[in-house]
């Protein structure tokens, strides 16, 4: 049999729930992690798609005011001026703004490899903003870019050289590729990067109480479970065993047991009971059958005993004790054939008994001679009936004294 075919009820019931709550808190486990993960990028893109936008509004409100103001003040370029509401924002916060460009003017906005490639992408395709977490120095990062769209305010400084103001075409010479643009090219990108580590920070302890909570309630439930069960279940049937046990061991059929339920284990419990209460009848009838065969034969007038087929003496009246002039106790037990003069076997002596393996109902008789009291060897005729009851085949021998030839 295999390990946990050994194994008792209680230790597979609570081997199969233990297995049960590791499997239930792992894959909590799991799909919390999964929900957390989720919502956490979903609220990174919202955080990052709010700066890009208030950068936006910043900028393209402050291109469509300002004139010359930049020209005595560079701190009003629409970039600078962006640049700084940008840093403000996020100023104390995990997130991390910059404004890149492909055809940068300020060498601080000049695109690393990753920003490049969504700005080439967005050339290419188009599209409203892209995010994914990357890994930037090993720290895991969660990115996130939006492009910028030259509108006609933009032009005044980087559309064609001939009219931007004076303090831009110093600055940047002509044929600088910060000019040139036309309206709708995207002249940029808003890009926002976040480590996850503080993000993921929070999932941790988040996911650490939630499964904290989940694993409470998971073994409560257990516990709960287990007990019901073993009530119900394993300690009904552990007395039952118990109980069985006791019988083969006594052979007493009083063994009974309370019912406590009216389901199956109940129903058990109750077929059980009946049976012994119908053991205990059928004990009592055979001990009466018992008696009463044995009061019978002493009142016979010749010796009468019962042996196994073997010859062994099981049951033996007074005259059988008085023929052999044995005390009854050393009788018992004794071998008929060993009474009997001539040697002869149990096979032969009950023969006729038995034929195949078959009972023969009627009475044989023989002439024998037996060895009786102080070695007195006496004729007898031996009668033998053969009976069976639910464990043996028992034989009766009736030995009728005769007188000697
Ligand atoms: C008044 C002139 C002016 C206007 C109007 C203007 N820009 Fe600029 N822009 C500049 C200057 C000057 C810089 C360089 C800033 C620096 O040195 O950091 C710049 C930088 C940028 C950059 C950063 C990349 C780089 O070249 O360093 C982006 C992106 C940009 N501008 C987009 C826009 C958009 C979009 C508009 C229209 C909504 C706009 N600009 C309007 C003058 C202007």
């Amino acid at each position: 049999m295999s390990r946990f075919a050994n194994m008792s009820l209680r230790t597979k019931f609570d081997l199969i729930m233990s297995l049960l709550l590791i499997c239930l808190f792992l894959s909590a486990a799991y799909l919390t992690y999964r929900k957390q993960q989720a919502l956490i990028l979903s609220f990174a893109r919202d955080n990052a798609r709010n700066f890009a936008r208030q950068i936006i509004e910043t900028r393209d409100y402050m291109s469509s005011v300002v004139k010359d103001e930049p020209e005595t003040n560079y701190s009003l370029v629409p970039q600078v001026v962006a640049t700084r509401v940008a840093k403000r924002i996020t100023s104390g916060s995990p997130y991390y703004v910059r404004q890149v460009s492909l055809r940068y003017r300020n060498p601080e906005n000049r695109p690393d490899g990753y920003e490049t490639a969504r700005l080439q992408e967005f050339d290419r395709k188009g599209g409203r903003e892209t995010s994914s977490l990357e890994t930037v120095d090993g720290r895991l990062t969660f990115r996130y870019l939006q492009p910028m769209v030259a509108v006609e305010s933009c032009l005044a400084c980087h559309g064609e050289y001939d009219k931007a103001p004076a303090f831009v075409r110093a600055r940047f010479p002509r044929g600088h590729y910060s000019y040139g643009y036309r309206t709708g090219e995207i002249i940029g990108a808003v890009s926002v990067s976040i480590p996850m580590a503080e993000l993921y920070r929070q999932i941790g302890t988040n996911l650490k109480q939630d499964l904290l909570q989940r694993g409470i309630i998971f073994f409560i439930i257990i516990v709960v479970m287990g007990t019901i069960l073993r009530r119900s279940i394993i300690d009904p049937v552990k007395q039952l065993a118990d109980s069985i046990t006791r019988v083969t061991r006594t052979g007493s059929f009083n063994e009974r047991l309370t019912r406590t339920s009216n389901d199956e284990i109940g129903t058990l419990i109750a077929r059980f009971n009946e049976m012994m209460e119908e053991l205990a009848q059928r004990n009592q009838q055979s001990a009466e059958a018992d008696a009463r065969y044995r009061s019978f034969i002493e009142i016979a007038h010749s010796a009468v005993v019962t042996c196994l087929p073997d010859g062994r003496i099981i049951i033996a009246n007074q005259k059988a004790v008085d023929l052999f002039g044995l005390p009854r106790k050393e009788l018992l037990g004794r071998n008929l054939l060993d009474f009997i003069s001539g040697g002869v076997s149990g096979k032969e002596l009950f023969a006729t008994s038995m034929v195949d393996g078959k009972l023969r109902p009627d009475v044989e008789t023989s002439l024998r001679t037996v060895r009786g009291f102080r070695g007195r060897m006496i004729r007898v005729e031996m009668a033998i009936a053969v009976s069976e009851n639910e464990q043996q085949v028992l034989f009766t021998v009736i030995l009728r004294e005769q007188p000697p030839a």
